[in-house]
């Protein structure tokens, strides 16, 4: 099968927001303990966090981290993870029927965060707490003076404030799965209020209010409607969240699931600027797509786990070959709507429908999901160059007119590369590429690399890493001073990272 796209130096459709390569920790199943903490590991620090899973994020370059939750949040008392460890009372957590410790808290956590060379992005409980006590945290957190919250953290060891700049107001407050979940007026009102004092305590601060669940819940639209129209004033970003399922074993239609992903960052960007419309503001509010992954493998056996245990293997996904061209479709939808995602948070990190999975005692692998992630999360960061693709079309259970190419391209100005991400949708046929380049110096090719495997059921394990990528020879550079043209090969059902050096000025 034969594709073309086309990129253009001046056609772009925004820079990348440093936040969108963001990930997400909750307190949930293992993600926390003998995830990346478990004293007594081999591996495990002076404070018990694992190197090996440090380091393992680390490579990823994670720029932001969401934490504690997630449904967790809303049941959540902060003031229970702060102060002598020996102190801490363990809890029922009702939003995953288990028992909470609360070994890791607020200081420990960020802590863990400097370790990583990433950010924390807070989520305050406002589903069992209210605007005070979520005002009284960014007191906890990022008052520098001396003040009742600020100096119980000063009597907590930690001297400097934690001086986190992105706050979520809540979690997911439409699900009726929620701890104490609201109407759209509920929630919009108390969110509009626990944004006020939350920006009177530090107004250096940014807010996202909690959009719809999914798209498919029965209030999508209204809700965002109503609650942005009481926060419009206080909060910068709206969240949406999409984990992608295929319980049916049909991968066209499940790799066609970003069509629909696309729609629903429109479809909210497009609210967010009818609000802006009936307010005549000035201020357009950004999108937070701060829940997106591939979760459905382990929604069976989580029915079987006991209840009220600590740290069960809750919603541990082990993702195949098929799920990492999923988050591929994914990464790349992202990366187009540059211009309306600035944040974006692959839900999980570690254990919890996660990249990166850790054995008690053990070692620590990468799922197949790892690598795409990776790819674009060190790759990615420039400027989004407009990429149209002239490619067949499919149509699948769900959805038609599917492109079998999906692709995207980032200029990368500092480091004077373009690099193109795409994913060949066909699971029978290689995609002969040929990528017309225009208004850009020489063009050299550095790198294309790939991830496939015939068997789209492939997974990886702690054993074994059966889906990993491997460095693909044979594509080339033709063409002229005006317009280049990169030929190149991509494999049936795979993702590629094709990055080309861009040589000297264009005239
Ligand atoms: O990421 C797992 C869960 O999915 C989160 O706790 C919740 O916000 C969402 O429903």
């Amino acid at each position: 099968m034969k594709a073309k796209i086309t990129l253009h130096k001046e056609f772009s459709i925004g820079e990348t927001d440093k936040r969108l390569f963001g990930s997400f920790v909750e307190h949930l199943g293992r993600a926390i303990y003998t995830g990346i903490y478990e004293p007594g590991h081999p591996q495990a620090d002076s404070e018990g966090f694992r190197n090996d899973v440090a380091r393992l994020v680390k490579d990823l370059d994670v720029s932001i981290i969401r934490y504690p939750g997630g449904n967790f949040v809303s049941g959540y008392n902060w003031e229970d993870g702060v102060g002598d460890i020996k102190n801490r009372p363990v809890r029922l957590d009702l939003a995953w029927s288990t028992k909470e410790s609360n070994r890791i808290g607020t200081n420990e956590f960020a802590s863990w965060i400097k370790k990583v060379n990433s950010q924390m992005m807070m989520a305050v409980n406002l589903g069992t707490r209210g605007a005070r006590d979520a005002g009284n945290l960014v007191e906890y957190c990022n008052f520098s003076g001396s003040s009742f919250y600020s100096d119980l953290r000063r009597s907590h060891g930690v001297k400097q404030p934690h001086d986190i700049k992105l706050w979520c107001l809540g979690n997911e407050m439409d699900g009726p799965w929620q701890i104490c979940s609201r109407t759209a007026n509920e929630y919009g009102r108390v969110a509009a209020e626990a944004a006020k004092i939350m920006k009177w305590t530090d107004h250096s601060i940014e807010l996202v209010a909690c959009g719809s669940s999914h798209a498919g819940m029965p209030t999508f639209g209204d809700w965002e409607i109503t609650v942005l129209d009481h926060v419009y004033d206080y909060a910068e970003y709206v969240s949406l969240h999409t984990y992608f399922a295929d319980r049916e074993n049909d991968v066209p239609n499940f790799l066609g699931r970003s069509l629909e992903m696309d729609r629903f960052i429109k479809t909210v960007a497009g609210i967010c600027d009818l609000l802006k419309a009936k307010k005549k503001s000035k201020k357009t509010i950004h999108l937070s797509f701060d829940e997106w992954n591939v979760w459905y493998h382990s929604n069976e056996a989580d029915q079987k786990i006991e209840k009220w245990t600590e740290a069960p293997s809750l919603l541990e996904d082990i993702y195949t070959m098929a799920d990492a061209l999923a988050v591929g479709c994914m990464l790349i939808t992202l990366l187009k709507n540059a211009d309306r995602v600035k944040i974006a948070c692959l839900a999980q990190l570690v254990n919890v429908i996660a990249p990166i999975m850790t054995v008690p005692n053990g070692n620590a692998w990468k799922q197949t999901i790892y690598y795409p992630f990776k790819d674009v999360s060190l790759n990615g960061r420039g400027t989004v160059l407009r990429c149209p693709v002239d490619v067949d079309l499919y149509d699948s259970k769900e959805f038609s007119d599917i492109p079998y190419l999906d692709a995207v391209a980032v200029f990368n100005q500092e480091r004077n590369e373009i690099v193109i991400f795409a994913v060949n949708r066909n699971l029978n046929e290689a995609i002969e590429l040929d990528a017309l380049i225009a208004n850009f110096a020489d063009l050299e090719i550095i790198e294309h690399s790939v991830l496939c495997n015939k068997d789209l059921n492939a997974c990886n394990s702690a054993a074994e890493e059966k889906v990993k990528p491997v460095i693909q020879q044979g594509g080339k550079m033709e063409g002229n001073v005006n317009s280049k043209k990169l030929i190149s090969s991509l494999p049936a059902a795979s993702w590629n990272m094709i990055k080309l050096k861009v040589i000297g000025d264009k005239q």
